[in-house]
This record gives structure tokens, sequence and C-alpha cells, in this order.
């Protein structure tokens, strides 16, 4: 809510499943109102009937379609006084010669274009009307070295990239940040473990907390960095992974002891 009673509008991009979806719920029930965006138009459209917000049809890897889009959604619905940037595309840990030009070229495309043509398309608006802010999803595998040759250092970048529009931006009242989730528990991860595929084991052994993350987890902390509670914080990252970056040094020493 703004001062005034008005519910504010948050734009989710990526918000028809996942994180966004997670993230999309947890801000209509604090009062938010929602437009979803995504490739993925049926669920988009489910989650924004559930929510009663909006959907569009977007594709964060073509600019000038959500340049058009953030223009059409002021004109039509409202200004967005909140972005979330949780689109997002994934490998297989592959070695490098394995990791093929094509798969580079999507996850380049998808993770790292993407969020700056979301974050141009929306946040130069934002900055012209003086008010907004924004929060990119990027990951505990932008932190360090992985088997994820083309998705960790997209990762990095976005971390990188907060930075950088949290400068361009603030004076203009927009504030940027990166949340960088570890493994999440959305569905896409709990299909993968199922099959066997990717972790060895359960991956939450690997932290401080002995589990994983839940998707409400992740929106807790993206909801409070988009709301006025954050007022001073810009440009920075906040890790969400139960302590996996905190555990990952005792590795060497056979792991995190047990209760
Ligand atoms: N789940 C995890 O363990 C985890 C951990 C760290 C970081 N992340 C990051 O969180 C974000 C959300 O991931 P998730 O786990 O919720 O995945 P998800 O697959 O559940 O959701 C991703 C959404 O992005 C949409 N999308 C993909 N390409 C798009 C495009 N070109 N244009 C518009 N929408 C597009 C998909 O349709 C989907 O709705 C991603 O950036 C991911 O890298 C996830």
């Amino acid at each position: 809510m703004d001062q005034t009673g008005h519910a504010r509008l948050a734009v989710v991009i990526g918000g028809a499943n996942g994180i966004g979806a997670a993230t999309a719920r947890l801000m209509a029930a604090r009062g938010w109102r929602l437009a979803i965006l995504d490739k993925d138009t049926n669920r988009a459209n489910e989650i924004a009937a559930e929510l009663q917000g909006r959907a569009f049809h977007a594709d964060v890897t073509d600019l000038p379609s959500l340049e058009a889009l953030a223009a059409r959604i002021e004109a039509e619905y409202d200004a967005p006084h909140a972005l979330v940037i949780s689109s997002g595309t994934f490998q297989d840990p592959v070695p490098p010669d394995q990791t093929r030009p094509e798969d580079w070229d999507r996850i380049m495309r998808v993770n790292l274009d993407g969020v700056f043509f979301a974050a141009r398309a929306f946040g130069a608006r934002m900055a012209a009307r003086g008010a907004g802010s924004i929060v990119a999803i990027a990951s505990i595998i932008g932190l360090g070295g992985t088997p994820l040759h083309a998705y960790g250092p997209t990762k990095a970048a976005v971390i990188n990239l907060a930075q950088s529009l949290a400068g361009e931006w603030g004076r203009a009242g927009v504030r940027v940040n990166a949340v960088s989730p570890g493994v999440t528990l959305v569905a896409r991860v709990l299909a993968r473990r199922q099959a066997g595929a990717r972790y060895a084991g359960d991956p939450g052994q690997f932290t401080a907390l002995g589990r994983c993350v839940e998707p409400n987890e992740v929106a807790e902390t993206i909801e409070f960095l988009l709301s006025d509670r954050a007022s001073a914080i810009t440009g920075t990252n906040i890790i969400v992974d139960a302590g996996w970056d905190a555990a990952r040094g005792w590795a060497m020493y056979g792991g995190v002891r047990g209760a």
C-alpha cells in the first residue's frame, strides 16, 4: 500500500512457476496488486486468476516487446512500483567441451540479456517517475565455481548488474537488489530430484541448516526488499540458502557436524 491506501502494482516476470509464483502469492497476501509476466501463458493466466491480477505473455529475450509491454501495462493498468525478475533457464553439470554453444546462447539470452532487458524496460520508466524497486534473482551458483559453466557466470553477472543499476537509478528513487537462493524446492527441482538427476544425494546435506530452501522463504526476502521496510537497501545481494555458502568450507573437514 502507498500512503493513500492505494494497492501498489508489482510486475513479476517468471511469475507463472516456482519462486516467481510463490513471490506473487505472498505479495498478493501482503496487499500488492499483481501483473504476472511469463512465456508460460497458461500458468500465468491461472496464477493471475487466483490472485485477481492480470497475466501478460512476455519473453525476456525480446527487448522491443518488453518495452512495448511496459508502456502498455502503465497505460492500461497502473505504473508498477515493484519489479521481480525471476525468469530463468537451466543446464546440466557437464564439462566445458560438452557445453553446447546453443545451450550457452540460450542461458546467456534468458539469464543475463533477459535480466538486463527487463530491468531496462521497466526500470527506466520507474526512474522517470522517481520511484520503484527491482529484485533480480541470481543464485548461490554465481558466488563460486561449480560445473554449471554457463549458468554460473550469468548469475555472477546478475549480482554485478544489480549493483551497477543501483548506482545508475538510486538518485531517481529506484532501488535495485539481487537475491541469491540456494537449492529451492520448486516443482521443477522436486521433479528433477525424483528422477535422480543432477545432485549427488540430498543437496540439503551440504547446508548449515541441513535442508534445502522453501520457495516461500525466498519470496519473503524478495517482498521485504521491494517494500518500504528496505528503504535504505540498494545494490546488495541477499543470500537465502539455508547456510550452503556458510558450510562450503566444512567439506574438507568431513562436512558440517550433526546435531
Ligand atoms: N529453484 C532453485 O533451486 C533456484 C536456485 C537458485 C536460483 N534460482 C533462480 O530463481 C529463478 C526462478 O527459478 P525457479 O526455480 O522458480 O524456476 P521455474 O522453472 O519454476 O520458473 C522459471 C519461470 O521462468 C519462465 N521463463 C523462462 N524463460 C523465460 C523467458 N524467456 N521469458 C519469460 N519467462 C521465462 C518460465 O516459464 C517459468 O515460469 C531463476 O532465475 C533461477 O535461476 C532458482
